[in-house]
């Protein structure tokens, strides 16, 4: 199917909402998420030097390089004319720090780069053009090379400048045009991936402490640049907010009865959300985590205290699946426990599992079969993490910045549908509850590049890769080749948004 009759199927396909009564409230944000590195393509272009990303890629036999992605950098105006024909209010994108900034070695710093700014200057004002509200990421995970080359990125705090340095840049340039600002996409995912494990760039994995070293400084990052927008946005958009994109599956106890499961589920959020959330809540890190991992975990000063609490306007949240979680000092039969506390990667002496032998929480609501290791989409997941979240700060407003089906290969996707449908039943039920719900936004728009590797696939429109997208070169697409397919979700999802109601 060819873009314009994709365009069309979505533009027309939309039944009344008569009768439905589960609408959203006027002005409920429905978008679509994406990020820089996995969508645009053009690694080489508008005068972009390399991120992390790029050498992590070229190092490593088996990761599949974002070269030329989506292609997304010279096909946005078709992208956001199909978000707009679908009737969505919102399009969460992120930055790329590599593109609007380039190294001075005399200067030892960033200095601004006008092809890459003018580029993202292009894509927001089509965002807003379109009547979509954007909300811009600062950092979804593409740290500029140099800085980790000269500065040791995010393990040393001299990169805290630096980033207040970028974010008051796009202060400048974007400040007038975004109402919704994220300093870090999902720290928990890039500092454990990245300095822990491995597995993401920069591919470190030799210390039992430069997770806890990175989301330290991530923290003072972020609330310096919090701190500095809040200086500053009366200057370009009094009522503009930002925050931070935390992200966590929800953990229930695998046993309920069993007060032991109960407090090793908790642990398992607070090592995974609290990481993050207390701090910018509270000033420090969750008492457990200090109880757990020692000496592994960094101290923040009474000035940093005073400095990161309240460092948010709004709480923003991604999820995706759910887990069961025992505790390893009284493991049950049948679930391995082999998680004990060995540094800062073990979760703090729980184990958890994907629903193992049949296993699952009351009123389960689970179906399909993903390919993804991680991942077992759960609706009822949903709430219970939603309301923990919002314990944490009853007037805080929740923006819902990413939620998706992973895994899904084929066009006509059932299980991908029936996930967003179940997903925004629990966020529309969210509401009726009172929780301070005030958009979401849907992981992704169209299929991109899962950090490694073009699989799985997570787009509400399927993308139609040439058999060299993932290669280590660049190329030119065939014009027939990254065509955008509207999967079954897509549609309905622009039902939805023009409507402003589920479907009955
Ligand atoms: C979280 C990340 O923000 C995004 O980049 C990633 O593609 C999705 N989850 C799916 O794994």
């Amino acid at each position: 199917m060819g873009l314009l009759a994709a365009l069309v199927l979505v533009g027309t396909s939309v039944a009344a909402a008569g009768g439905s009564s589960q609408c959203f409230p006027d002005g409920f944000l429905l978008g679509t998420a994406t990020a820089s590195y996995q969508v645009e393509g053009g690694v080489n272009e508008t005068g972009r030097t390399p991120s992390i990303w790029d050498d992590f890629c070229l190092s490593r036999e088996n990761v599949q390089c974002a070269t030329v992605a989506d292609d997304m950098l010279h096909r946005y105006k078709s992208d956001i004319a199909m978000m707009e024909a679908m009737g969505l209010t919102s399009f969460r994108l992120s930055i790329s720090w590599s593109r609007v900034m380039t190294w001075n070695s005399v200067l030892q710093r960033m200095v601004r780069n006008d092809a890459g700014i003018a580029f993202y200057h292009d894509l927001i004002d089509a965002v807003v053009a379109a009547k979509m509200a954007p909300i811009v990421t600062l950092y979804h995970w593409d740290l500029p090379s140099v800085l980790h080359t000269e500065k040791r990125g995010w393990l040393s705090r001299d990169i805290v400048p630096h980033f207040k340095e970028y974010a008051n840049l796009m202060f400048d340039e974007f400040g007038h045009k975004v109402p919704y600002w994220t300093t870090f996409n999902e720290p928990w995912s890039f500092c454990v991936g990245g300095y822990g494990e491995g597995y993401h760039a920069p591919g470190l994995s030799h210390s039992d402490t430069a997770s806890y070293e990175a989301a330290h400084h991530v923290l003072l990052a972020h609330a310096a640049v919090v701190r500095l927008f809040r200086s500053r946005r009366h200057q370009f958009f009094p009522s503009a907010r930002i925050g931070i994109v935390l992200n966590s599956g929800m953990a229930f106890p695998l046993d309920p009865t069993s007060a032991a499961d109960v407090a090793a589920a908790e642990r398992k959020l607070q090592f995974i959300l609290g990481w993050f959330l207390s701090p910018i809540v509270y000033g420090d890190y969750p008492a457990v985590m200090k109880q757990y991992a020692g000496e592994h975990l960094p101290v923040f000063t009474p000035e940093e205290k005073a400095h990161l609490a309240g460092t948010y306007d709004v709480f923003m949240l991604n999820y995706y699946s759910s887990e069961l979680v025992t505790d390893c000092s009284s493991p049950r039969s049948g679930v391995a426990c082999d998680k004990l506390m060995q540094g800062w990667h073990r979760d703090a002496a729980v184990d958890s599992d994907r629903f193992p032998h049949g296993a699952r929480p009351a009123s389960v609501n689970t179906r399909g079969e993903s390919n993804c290791a991680w991942f077992n989409g759960y609706p009822d997941g949903y709430l219970p993490l939603m309301r923990w979240l919002h314990a944490h700060n009853t007037s805080a407003p929740i923006l819902l910045t990413e939620n998706g089906w992973c895994g899904n290969t084929t066009i006509d996707n059932a299980d991908q549908l029936w996930y967003f449908q179940t997903h925004l039943d629990r966020v529309w039920q969210g509401l009726q509850e009172g929780l301070p719900l005030i958009g979401y936004t849907a992981w992704s728009f169209l299929d991109n590049y899962e950090w490694g590797s073009f699989e799985p696939r997570f787009g509400l429109f399927y993308v139609n890769y040439s058999a060299k997208t993932g290669g280590k070169e660049v190329f030119d697409p065939l014009p027939t080749e990254l065509q955008r397919i509207p999967r079954p979700a897509a549609t309905w999802f622009g039902q939805v948004a023009q409507t402003g109601c589920l479907p009955p």
